[in-house]
């Protein structure tokens, strides 16, 4: 079978969907693989490599695309009003696997059942111990905290670390970490490796212990409703009105103090909670420094705004888009490799063949679309 890698053609997308190492696996399982020109080339992964791996390079997308039966993306594929049409070069009965956003593109669900593609959506995958190799939100949400950390800190007009020098001493930064997930977590890490003093809030409980063994200090309003704020697959839930006002007074009292605010709250299907207002911008040290890893899902500051970098009330905002593609080595790397963990699963173990084990839970999960309907049952209303 053929299998096919695209260059990504959306605005701010670095990275790839494999990599010469794992090209050199997919010739392993026996699949014969087609990369399209310059697929790799802003992840400094280059044509060369992937021919060295065994692929052979495709000069344009309608080529690489001729004949494939699995095709591996980044992000979901383009339509033709979005300026480059992979979707209908996509031949009827192939297998696409990317980050496809179903929530985000609800639409393109209804294209590819029309189009007769088996759709794979990445990001659905289930949190159980079996899937964790796969697990591409944690693969990217890892590096989107590290990140985080150092682009605050290249924002930031003051060092991190306490510094005791003949001129003067320098006094640590002061972190406060919203959200302590995956990437909060890893910004957490990063920041105290860096010298800063940390402290983190969420509203699971379980997260204090993971906090505190980072070496930060927990903030949180913990009441009756956080014993269940957690949701079976880990997630947290919308918290009720009540809660949101108690949490405001909380974050109001602590990020005054604060020097750096990482911002990481989300809330799977929905907008991210707002948590940072404007008030409490205001009431931050001038040159002080927030990031907003949530601004594409709405946001966690009221005032970042996607894509740029604000200055409000002498506080400087981070709202960059697409944070794993600005650190494109390291996670196309890692994405690739859960792709080729999933690839894998569906493979025949020799002879380059699809085998799909339809019942597995992992498959149930991240299947979208196949044989012309929406299969997946959280979007067949
Ligand atoms: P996420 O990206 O959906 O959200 C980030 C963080 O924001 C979460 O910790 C969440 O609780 C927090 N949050 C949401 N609303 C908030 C609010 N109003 N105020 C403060 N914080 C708020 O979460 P992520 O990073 O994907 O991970 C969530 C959890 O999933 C992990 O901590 C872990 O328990 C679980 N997980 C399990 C894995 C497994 O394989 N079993 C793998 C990865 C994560």
């Amino acid at each position: 079978m053929k299998l096919s890698v695209l260059k990504e053609r959306r605005a701010n997308e670095r990275r790839v969907a494999a990599t010469p190492d794992t090209v050199k696996k997919y010739r392993a399982l026996g699949y014969d693989v087609v990369v399209e020109t310059g697929a790799g080339a802003e992840a400094s992964y280059h044509d060369d490599q992937y021919v060295a791996a065994g692929a052979t390079i495709a000069a344009t997308m309608a080529e690489a695309l001729q004949g494939a039966d699995l095709v591996l993306k980044v992000q979901r594929p383009m339509s033709a009003s979005e300026g480059a049409d992979e979707i209908s070069l996509i031949p009827p009965g192939a297998m696409v696997v990317g980050m496809l956003n179903p929530y985000g593109a609800r639409a393109d669900l209804e294209v590819y059942a029309q189009n007769k593609i088996v759709a794979m959506s990445m990001e659905l995958m289930p949190r159980i111990t079996r899937a964790q190799a796969m697990d591409v939100l944690s693969s990217q949400s890892n590096l989107v905290g590290y990140r985080a950390v150092l682009e605050a800190a290249t924002e930031f007009g003051r060092a991190f670390p306490m510094m005791m020098t003949a001129a003067g001493t320098v006094s640590p930064a002061r972190v406060f970490v919203m959200g302590a997930g995956v990437a909060g977590l890893q910004a957490i890490a990063t920041a105290r490796r860096l010298g800063a003093i940390v402290s983190a809030t969420d509203v699971r409980p379980i997260a204090k212990e993971q906090v505190k063994s980072l070496g930060a200090s927990f903030v949180m309003v913990e009441n009756d409703e956080t014993k269940q704020a957690e949701t079976a697959g880990g997630y947290a839930k919308e918290m009720s009105e009540d809660y949101k006002l108690r949490q405001a007074e909380l974050i109001a009292e602590t990020i005054k103090k604060q020097d750096i605010v990482i911002c990481t709250a989300l809330i799977p299907g929905r907008a991210a909670p707002r948590l940072v207002s404007e008030e409490m911008v205001r009431s931050m040290k001038p040159g002080s420094v927030v990031v907003d890893l949530a601004v594409e899902q709405g946001g966690n500051c009221a005032r970042s705004e996607a894509g740029k970098v604000v200055e409000f009330a002498n506080v400087k905002i981070i709202g960059y888009r697409n944070m794993p593609s600005r650190i494109p080595v390291d996670s196309s790397a890692l994405y690739a490799r859960n792709v080729l963990s999933f690839i894998t699963l569906l493979s025949e173990k020799a002879g380059g063949k699809l085998a799909v084990p339809w019942d597995d839970e992992i498959v149930k999960a991240v299947a979208l679309t196949r044989d012309g309907a929406i299969i997946n049952p959280l979007f067949q209303s």
